[in-house]
């Protein structure tokens, strides 16, 4: 049985496919073949140590597969450029389709790949990692790093369709669907108080959870929602930018800690803890008990609330200020009113930051 949530964007609406097996996958690819469009499928070396029957299994040919390393550092201009020769030396044409088998990695370069060769060709996405399934799958946000920071070079090119297939959880290792559950409870804390207290009854959501399925679909219905009035992250207050809760903390943890420390969703986890502080501090409608409840969510699904190891905070500010999210009129934050409902925030004074650092094990 597949079930389909439409991302509305005009021209360039697409379709999730919740599926339960893969013939939605394979009547697409059968169908482009029949009509002699190439497919090419972009996954990472461990993926394809587990799934290479399944993969082959789709019929895309041996030859247009590709691989690259798994992990973080795949996402660079290096690994970008291979697959664009690797792509050329073939003779792809416009007409030619990637598939984008894997993790948020996977589909942020294979993304941009497809944004950015010929001008743009079609690409879909095959996410295999809880994360890719709730968030990074969906929106059209591709890009990869540079050795200056995360995401700054990139494209909002949108899929042409996403097939979701929770099956592929099964062999997910247990840290990896954690990052992944940080992203879960973000979407309850932005703009579901309903999700949230589903996950709060939950506790620990495992991936072979009966709700999981309901839970993945409204996180998917979220975010299909706020791309749809906001595509390109233009609005100047709320809007998509609402999406990176906890990401203003969590991606200067990331960048300061070097890659590799944190999973993208360890990090997160600690900015939401922090979010959760500066909103109570900012609303008075959002509680101390808010707060508590969040961090044992989080613990509860094995993610940190506090650093590992001490950072500076002043190195954790100088990365803050870089973040992308930044307006000219000062940095930007996502705070909660209450537990559901997100508003971007400016003009939070520097002291106050400083002050939420230390409680999470940062040092002058
Ligand atoms: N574009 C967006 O909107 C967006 C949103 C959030 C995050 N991201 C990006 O996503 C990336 C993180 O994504 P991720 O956490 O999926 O990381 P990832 O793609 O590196 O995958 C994590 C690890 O899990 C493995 N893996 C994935 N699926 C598996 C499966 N089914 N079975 C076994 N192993 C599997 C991968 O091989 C990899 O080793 C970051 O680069 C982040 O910037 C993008």
């Amino acid at each position: 049985m597949t079930e389909t949530l439409n991302v509305q964007l005009e021209d360039r609406s697409y379709p999730i496919y919740f599926n339960q097996d893969d013939s939605t996958l394979k009547a697409t690819i059968d169908n482009l073949h029949q009509n002699n469009k190439a497919c090419y499928l972009i996954t990472d070396s461990n993926l394809y140590s587990i799934y290479a029957d399944y993969i082959e299994s789709l019929g895309i040919p041996q030859a247009h597969i590709y691989q690259v390393p798994e992990g973080e550092t795949s996402k660079s201009v290096e690994h970008f450029e291979k697959i664009l020769s690797f792509l050329a030396s073939h003779s792809a044409n416009r007409d030619a389709s990637i598939f984008a088998f894997g993790g948020g990695v996977i589909g942020d370069l294979a993304g941009y790949v497809a944004a950015s060769y010929l001008r743009g060709i079609h690409f879909y996405q095959i996410p295999t990692s809880l994360l890719a399934m709730v968030d990074s799958s969906v929106g059209g946000k591709t890009g990869i790093n540079l050795p200056e920071g995360k995401n700054l070079v990139g494209a909002f090119w949108q899929p042409h369709a996403v097939f979701i297939n929770q099956k592929f959880l099964e062999t997910l290792p247990k840290k990896q669907f954690a990052s992944g559950m940080s992203e879960v409870i973000k979407y309850g804390l932005l703009a579901d108080k309903a999700l949230f207290d589903q996950l709060a009854n939950i506790g620990t959501v495992n991936f072979d959870d009966a709700l999981l399925p309901s839970i993945i679909r409204r996180c998917c219905e979220i975010k299909a929602e706020i791309v749809s009035n906001d595509e390109k992250e233009i609005a100047d207050t709320n809007g998509r930018a609402l999406l990176n809760l906890g990401h203003t903390f969590g991606h200067a943890i990331e960048n300061v800690a070097g890659y590799g420390d944190y999973l993208h969703g360890e990090a997160i986890a600690i900015g939401l803890h922090l979010a959760c502080r500066l909103s109570e501090l900012t609303y008075s409608s959002f509680s101390e008990t808010d707060t508590e409840q969040t961090i044992q969510l989080l613990n509860q699904n094995g993610l940190p609330t506090v650093l590992n190891k001490s950072l500076e905070i002043q190195a954790l500010n100088k990365a803050i200020s870089r973040d992308k999210k930044n307006r000219a009129s000062g940095i930007r934050f996502v705070l909660m009113k209450s537990i559901g409902n997100a508003q971007t925030k400016e003009g939070i004074d520097e002291a106050v930051i400083n002050a939420l650092w230390k409680k999470v094990g940062a040092v002058e």
